[in-house]
C-alpha cells in the first residue's frame, strides 16, 4: 500500500486514515466492553475472568496500534493541515477545529492510561484505578470525533456500526449498575 502511496496514488493514505478510525473505534468499544464484564466479575466456565482480563488488555494494545496507524496516516495525507503537534495538543489543527481536537483530546486520555497502567505497581491500585476511570470518559470523545469528522458517518454502514458501538456500551453500562444494585439489595449473588 505504501507503494501505491509513492506511486501516486496519496489518496491511500486518506482511505488508511478511514478504515483505521473505524477499526480503532470497534476496538476501543470492545476493550471499553471487555473493561466493564472484568469489573462486573462476570465470568463463566467458557469465559473465566483472566481470560476476559487477558482478552481485554491485548484488545486494548490492538486499539492503540490502529490508532497510531490512524493518526500516523491522518499526517502524512498532507491533504489537510494537521501536524504532528495536533495529534497531541487538542483544538489547535486549522482542520475542522472541534472535532479533530475531540479526537486528540480521547487520544491524550488513552495515552494517559497507558502510561499509568505501566506503572501501575509505582502507583499503587487506587491512583490506577482512578486514572482508569478515564476510559469510560475517553469513549464518548472517540465517537463524537468519528461522528462529527468522519466522511462514513452518513453511510448506512458506518451508522450501523456507530449504533452497534453504543449499544454495546450502553447495554454493559446497564447490566453493570443493575448486577451492582442487585448486589446491594440481595448482598449474596457472588
Ligand atoms: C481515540 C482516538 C480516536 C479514534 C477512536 C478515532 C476514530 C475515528 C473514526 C471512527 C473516524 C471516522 C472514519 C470514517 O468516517 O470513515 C475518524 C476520522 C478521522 N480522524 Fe480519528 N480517531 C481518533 C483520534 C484521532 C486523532 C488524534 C486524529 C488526528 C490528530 C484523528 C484524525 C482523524 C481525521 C482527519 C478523520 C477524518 C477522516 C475522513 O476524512 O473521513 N483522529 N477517526
Amino acid at each position: 500500500m505504501l507503494t501505491l502511496a509513492a506511486a501516486g496514488h496519496p489518496a491511500i493514505y486518506w482511505y488508511m486514515t478511514r478504515a483505521t478510525g473505524v477499526v480503532a473505534l470497534c476496538l476501543l468499544t470492545l476493550t471499553v466492553v471487555l473493561g466493564v464484564a472484568n469489573v462486573s466479575r462476570f465470568a463463566s466456565e467458557r469465559w473465566p475472568r483472566f481470560v476476559i482480563d487477558g482478552v481485554h488488555r491485548r484488545v486494548a494494545l490492538l486499539s492503540v496500534a490502529f490508532l497510531l496507524t490512524h493518526i500516523i496516516t491522518t499526517i502524512l495525507d498532507g491533504y489537510v493541515p494537521i501536524r504532528w503537534l495536533d495529534a497531541l495538543v487538542p483544538f489547535q489543527s486549522g482542520y475542522r477545529t472541534l472535532w479533530v481536537g475531540l479526537g486528540t483530546v480521547a487520544f491524550d486520555m488513552l495515552l494517559a492510561l497507558i502510561v499509568t497502567s505501566l506503572v501501575r505497581a509505582r502507583l499503587g491500585y487506587r491512583g490506577w484505578r482512578a486514572v482508569h476511570w478515564l476510559a469510560y470518559a475517553c469513549w464518548p470523545v472517540a465517537v463524537l470525533h468519528g461522528a462529527g469528522t468522519g466522511t462514513d458517518f452518513r453511510q448506512p454502514w458506518m451508522f450501523a456500526i456507530d449504533a452497534a458501538c453504543v449499544l454495546a456500551v450502553l447495554g454493559a453500562v446497564g447490566v453493570r449498575l443493575s448486577g451492582a444494585n442487585l448486589q446491594s439489595t440481595t448482598g449474596a449473588l457472588r
